[in-house]
């Protein structure tokens, strides 16, 4: 695994250390602050340079390509809210899906599997483990994004989400985000039309290639902006659970990878 992260810099195989609490001490500090923390530089360049040339065929030949048009909830209506309401403004999503039975062989699959990875998660969650998915195809995902595709405004269903960003494009594939812009307790739909209407300015955050990013997106209004030039985003997303055998319907499955199995 040295040869894909840099375990000097991030000493995630040797949880008895005291340079491991140091690390996990700070992401949960930056984490409970700021609702994110980054590691650049975790994948190792010539790791990086090797997936991206791996995966390249593979998003061109074998992905599917995921569109739909859909409002920040991804519900077709919100009890007591009316259907042209601002907050239900509809955005399009558009990008290029490879899953995790395609990435079974690449550093990405082996990563996902690699138990140290997901002990490190579940230190900085405060939890006794993580679990990978059961699932035979979103465990790990690898999307692309080509210019004037993007992903569009929502609020995460997880606790919180893993990525790592394995290219940056020329423009445009910025991380944009509204903290706690809704609490458990209160949906604020006149917050989520200020933003949707460009009333309320987004913040950025910014992300090299290489890096791990965690995020809680479950009340913080997120998107990725249309990429621009002829570059491709591309990024991996790795999904853990606080229990285990955690699936999606055949119905998810069919909605963002076009097949069930
Ligand atoms: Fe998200």
């Amino acid at each position: 695994m040295q040869q894909v992260i840099d375990l000097e810099t991030y000493p995630i195989d040797q949880p008895e250390t005291a340079d491991y609490a140091d690390l996990v001490e700070d992401c949960r500090t930056t984490l409970q602050a700021d609702g994110a923390f980054n590691l650049p530089g975790f994948l190792q360049e010539t790791a990086r340079a090797a997936l991206v040339d791996t995966l390249t065929p593979l998003f061109r030949d074998a992905a599917f390509t995921h569109a739909r048009s859909h409002n920040i909830y991804f519900k077709p209506a919100i009890e007591g809210l009316a259907p042209d309401h601002p907050a239900l403004a509809q955005n399009t999503t558009i990008n290029h899906t490879l899953c995790a039975d395609q990435l079974t062989d690449t550093a990405l699959g082996a990563l996902y599997h690699w138990p140290p990875f997901a002990r490190f998660l579940a230190d900085i969650m405060g939890q006794d483990r993580l679990y990978p998915m059961s699932d035979p195809l979103a465990a790990v995902n690898a999307m692309a994004y080509h210019a004037g595709e993007a992903l569009n405004w929502h609020f995460d269903r997880s606790e919180f989400t893993t990525t790592l960003l394995l290219q940056s494009p020329r423009g445009g594939g910025a991380f944009e985000y509204v903290k706690d812009l809704r609490s458990d307790d209160d949906p604020n739909y006149e917050g989520v039309a200020r933003l949707l209407t460009g009333a309320l300015k987004p913040s950025i955050l910014p992300v090299s290639a290489g890096t791990i990013n965690v995020f809680k997106g479950r009340n913080t209004a997120h998107r990725v902006s249309p990429v621009t030039g002829s570059t491709a985003r591309m990024i991996a997303v790795f999904s853990y659970f606080y229990r285990p055998n955690v699936q999606f319907s055949e119905q998810e499955r069919l909605g963002f990878y076009g097949r069930s199995s």
